[in-house]
Protein backbone atom coordinates (compact mmCIF):
# COMPACT_ATOMS: atom_id res chain seq x y z
CA UNK A 1 0.00 0.00 0.00
CA UNK A 2 3.03 2.34 0.64
CA UNK A 3 4.14 1.59 -2.70
CA UNK A 4 1.65 3.41 -3.93
CA UNK A 5 2.57 6.80 -2.85
CA UNK A 6 5.32 8.48 -4.91
CA UNK A 7 6.63 11.41 -5.90
CA UNK A 8 5.28 13.31 -8.76
CA UNK A 9 7.50 15.40 -10.82
CA UNK A 10 5.19 18.12 -12.39
CA UNK A 11 5.53 19.87 -15.53
CA UNK A 12 7.96 23.39 -15.03
CA UNK A 13 9.15 25.69 -17.25
CA UNK A 14 12.01 27.95 -16.38
CA UNK A 15 12.04 31.56 -17.94
CA UNK A 16 14.29 33.89 -16.53
CA UNK A 17 11.26 36.09 -15.27
CA UNK A 18 10.65 33.47 -13.28
CA UNK A 19 9.77 29.52 -13.20
CA UNK A 20 6.22 27.96 -13.70
CA UNK A 21 4.92 24.76 -12.74
CA UNK A 22 1.21 23.48 -12.93
CA UNK A 23 -1.47 20.50 -12.20
CA UNK A 24 -4.19 19.27 -14.41
CA UNK A 25 -6.69 16.89 -12.35
CA UNK A 26 -6.63 13.34 -13.69
CA UNK A 27 -3.39 14.19 -15.82
CA UNK A 28 -0.66 15.64 -13.71
CA UNK A 29 -2.78 13.81 -10.53
CA UNK A 30 -4.46 10.68 -10.07
CA UNK A 31 -7.58 11.80 -8.79
CA UNK A 32 -10.47 15.09 -9.51
CA UNK A 33 -10.06 17.78 -7.30
CA UNK A 34 -12.79 18.47 -4.75
CA UNK A 35 -11.07 20.55 -2.27
CA UNK A 36 -7.36 22.33 -1.60
CA UNK A 37 -6.52 23.91 1.69
CA UNK A 38 -2.73 24.76 2.55
CA UNK A 39 -0.57 24.97 5.78
CA UNK A 40 1.33 28.40 6.54
CA UNK A 41 3.21 29.65 9.66
CA UNK A 42 3.56 26.27 11.09
CA UNK A 43 5.46 27.11 14.45
CA UNK A 44 9.43 25.21 14.08
CA UNK A 45 8.87 21.74 16.33
CA UNK A 46 5.46 21.57 15.13
CA UNK A 47 3.83 18.46 13.74
CA UNK A 48 0.23 18.67 11.35
CA UNK A 49 -1.60 15.76 10.25
CA UNK A 50 -1.27 12.92 12.56
CA UNK A 51 -4.28 10.85 10.89
CA UNK A 52 -5.30 8.64 8.47
CA UNK A 53 -8.18 9.19 6.33
CA UNK A 54 -10.45 6.00 5.06
CA UNK A 55 -11.55 7.63 1.56
CA UNK A 56 -9.60 10.77 1.35
CA UNK A 57 -6.80 10.57 -1.54
CA UNK A 58 -4.31 13.80 -1.40
CA UNK A 59 -1.36 15.36 -3.62
CA UNK A 60 1.12 17.81 -1.52
CA UNK A 61 3.33 20.18 -2.64
CA UNK A 62 6.20 22.30 -0.75
CA UNK A 63 4.73 25.65 -3.13
CA UNK A 64 8.26 27.10 -0.91
CA UNK A 65 10.45 25.91 1.99
CA UNK A 66 10.44 22.37 2.96
CA UNK A 67 9.03 19.93 5.26
CA UNK A 68 8.78 15.90 5.88
CA UNK A 69 6.27 13.78 5.08
CA UNK A 70 5.77 10.58 7.01
CA UNK A 71 3.76 7.57 5.50
CA UNK A 72 2.79 4.46 7.28
CA UNK A 73 0.57 1.82 5.88
CA UNK A 74 0.59 -0.75 9.26
CA UNK A 75 3.42 -2.55 7.88
CA UNK A 76 6.28 -0.28 6.59
CA UNK A 77 7.06 3.55 7.03
CA UNK A 78 8.21 5.80 4.73
CA UNK A 79 9.21 9.48 5.04
CA UNK A 80 9.94 12.00 2.36
CA UNK A 81 11.07 15.32 2.33
CA UNK A 82 9.56 18.03 -0.07
CA UNK A 83 11.11 20.96 -1.04
CA UNK A 84 10.47 21.82 -4.65
CA UNK A 85 7.81 23.95 -6.43
CA UNK A 86 7.34 21.44 -8.91
CA UNK A 87 7.34 18.23 -7.00
CA UNK A 88 4.27 16.43 -5.42
CA UNK A 89 3.72 13.54 -3.07
CA UNK A 90 0.27 11.38 -4.02
CA UNK A 91 -0.60 9.99 -1.00
CA UNK A 92 -3.68 7.43 -1.43
CA UNK A 93 -6.29 7.06 1.04
CA UNK A 94 -5.72 4.35 3.90
CA UNK A 95 -1.90 5.56 4.70
CA UNK A 96 -1.60 6.86 8.33
CA UNK A 97 0.13 10.55 7.50
CA UNK A 98 2.25 12.64 9.72
CA UNK A 99 4.17 16.17 8.56
CA UNK A 100 7.02 17.99 10.46
CA UNK A 101 10.21 19.83 10.21
CA UNK A 102 8.91 22.69 8.03
CA UNK A 103 11.06 25.28 7.52
CA UNK A 104 10.24 28.77 8.55
CA UNK A 105 8.00 30.40 5.78
CA UNK A 106 7.38 27.13 4.53
CA UNK A 107 4.32 26.68 2.70
CA UNK A 108 2.43 23.48 1.93
CA UNK A 109 -0.33 23.32 -0.62
CA UNK A 110 -2.84 19.95 -0.48
CA UNK A 111 -5.02 19.43 -3.14
CA UNK A 112 -7.94 16.68 -1.92
CA UNK A 113 -10.08 14.40 -3.63
CA UNK A 114 -12.89 15.02 -1.40
CA UNK A 115 -14.39 17.53 0.86
CA UNK A 116 -13.78 18.36 4.01
CA UNK A 117 -15.76 15.28 6.09
CA UNK A 118 -14.70 14.57 9.82
CA UNK A 119 -16.00 11.04 9.52
CA UNK A 120 -13.36 9.92 7.15
CA UNK A 121 -10.69 10.96 9.81
CA UNK A 122 -8.58 7.76 11.81
CA UNK A 123 -7.22 9.85 14.49
CA UNK A 124 -6.27 7.06 16.66
CA UNK A 125 -3.06 4.90 15.50
CA UNK A 126 -4.70 1.83 17.24
CA UNK A 127 -7.34 1.73 15.29
CA UNK A 128 -5.55 2.60 11.74
CA UNK A 129 -3.63 -0.74 12.57
CA UNK A 130 -6.96 -2.40 13.15
CA UNK A 131 -8.21 -1.11 9.54
CA UNK A 132 -4.83 -1.39 8.02
CA UNK A 133 -4.79 -5.02 9.23
CA UNK A 134 -8.08 -6.05 8.56
CA UNK A 135 -8.23 -4.80 4.82
CA UNK A 136 -5.44 -6.83 4.19
CA UNK A 137 -7.13 -10.26 4.64
P1 LIG B 1 -7.01 18.93 10.52
O1 LIG B 1 -7.15 18.21 9.23
O2 LIG B 1 -7.57 18.27 11.73
O3 LIG B 1 -5.49 19.32 10.74
P2 LIG B 1 -4.35 18.39 11.34
O4 LIG B 1 -4.61 17.04 10.79
O5 LIG B 1 -3.06 18.97 10.90
O6 LIG B 1 -4.51 18.42 12.82
O7 LIG B 1 -7.68 20.36 10.36
C1 LIG B 1 -7.70 21.29 11.42
C2 LIG B 1 -9.05 21.97 11.46
O8 LIG B 1 -9.33 22.63 10.23
C3 LIG B 1 -10.18 20.98 11.68
O9 LIG B 1 -10.67 21.13 12.98
C4 LIG B 1 -11.25 21.36 10.70
C5 LIG B 1 -10.66 22.38 9.79
N1 LIG B 1 -10.62 21.97 8.36
C6 LIG B 1 -11.69 22.27 7.55
O10 LIG B 1 -12.71 22.83 8.00
N2 LIG B 1 -11.62 21.94 6.22
C7 LIG B 1 -10.55 21.30 5.69
O11 LIG B 1 -10.54 21.02 4.47
C8 LIG B 1 -9.45 20.96 6.54
C9 LIG B 1 -8.25 20.24 6.00
C10 LIG B 1 -9.52 21.33 7.86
Amino acid sequence: KISEASIYDLPKFLDKRGNLSFVEELKNIPFKIERIYWLYDVPGGETRGGHAYKENSEFIIALSGSFDVLLDDGDQHKTYTLNRSYHGLYVPKGLWREMNNFSTNSLALILASTKYNINDYVRDYAEFLKIAKYEKE
